[in-house]
């Protein structure tokens, strides 16, 4: 795939354009209320394989189904359990991505060679619109390089993938900030793999023996997740991340090595003088929209260390908390 293509912009009225192009294979950005994905047709193998390409994704890693509507769902998984019936009434469209057995029409590279497929149906009126005028299922990874933050507004795609994608539907910066809740119910106990907007507390209301791996560490529980791709770099920005567990803690510390300091978290930070640019968040779920948005701001404005007070482990924060511990993992 050539990498000097020009990446046409849409507007949110635009959409049947946008549409017509996914359909001819064209590899498209899109809002949802998680994050910016990055669209194509997903019975169309060349189009997924330059999404791949475009992301500089590993092949290994595969890609979640976009769907608009229960058509849809039984083109790219024709044996729904019941289980994932009644979750599919209680939370879609939102943020819950599922685990099924796939149909033979979705080609190999999109699971990566798994027999299940990941589906979801976006509730973000502008990723349903797009997906329903395209009439076909749309995988969309997050609209980022591999291993980068993922993108929360049009202009974080732009930076990652302008040149190397047929085009963006720029609308407004996502809601949640965060990626979907990966959930594996064809498991016994079913397994989250993957921490995100939809928190444990509302899924264990349909399926009250639902299980994530935790193990224990000097700081407590910490998360651990099972998804193909989370064993690859992710979510890191230049600057290095540091989680943060008491804020009164290591402030003053190595104030050298640490070059210029920039601050995430719902308090301001006690040696405020120590950094350079200070983000405090108002509550947990603005914490969650604006942390890859935050690393972006921080390595525009030239910050080396970014330190990232941490919160418990509990609804959004513990998706909060996996991204946090991905994003300063030296890996
Ligand atoms: O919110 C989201 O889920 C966003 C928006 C665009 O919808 N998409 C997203 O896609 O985060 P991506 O590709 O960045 O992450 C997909 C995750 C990866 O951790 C991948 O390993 C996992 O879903 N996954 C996909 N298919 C899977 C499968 N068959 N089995 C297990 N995990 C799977
Ligand atoms: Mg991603």
């Amino acid at each position: 795939m050539d990498n000097h293509r020009t990446t046409e912009r849409y507007g949110i009225h635009e959409l049947d354009r946008a549409a017509f192009a996914l359909r001819n294979g064209s590899v498209i950005a899109f809002p949802t209320e998680t994050v910016y994905g990055l669209g194509a047709d997903a019975f169309n193998p060349s189009a997924i394989a330059q999404v791949f390409q475009a992301k500089g994704r590993p092949p290994d890693n595969p890609l979640i189904v976009h769907i608009s509507d229960m058509g849809m769902l039984l083109r790219v998984a024709p044996h729904v359990p019941a289980v994932a019936h009644a979750l599919i009434d209680a939370f879609w469209p939102g943020p819950l991505t599922l685990l099924l057995p796939k149909s033979e029409a979705i080609p190999s590279s999109v699971t990566a060679g798994l027999p299940t497929v990941a589906i979801r149906m976006p509730r973000d009126p502008i990723a349903l619109e797009l997906i329903r005028h395209a009439g076909v299922p749309i995988v969309a990874p997050s609209a980022n390089l591999s291993g980068r933050p993922s993108a929360t507004t049009w202009q974080a795609v732009a930076e990652d993938l302008d040149g190397r994608i047929d085009g963006i539907v720029c609308g407004p910066p996502t809601q949640i900030g965060l990626e979907s809740t990966v959930l594996d119910i064809l498991q016994d106990p079913p397994r989250i793999l993957r921490h995100g907007g939809l928190e444990p507390a509302r899924l264990k209301k349909i399926v009250p023996h639902i299980h994530w791996p935790c193990h224990a560490t000097d700081r407590g529980e910490e998360i651990v997740a099972t998804s193909p791709g989370m064993k690859h770099r992710h979510y890191q920005p230049v600057a290095q991340v540091r989680i943060l567990y008491d804020s009164h803690l290591d402030e003053n510390a190595a104030g050298k090595l640490l070059g210029r300091r920039g601050w995430i978290g719902i308090h301001p930070p006690v040696a405020t003088a120590v950094y350079a640019m200070v983000i405090v968040v108002n509550t947990i779920e603005d914490y969650a929209a604006q942390l890859f948005e935050t690393f972006r701001k921080m390595d525009h404005e030239g910050i080396d260390t970014i330190d990232c007070e941490s919160v418990p482990l509990d609804g959004i924060g513990l998706a909060i908390m996996d991204r946090l511990a991905r994003a300063s993992s030296k890996s």
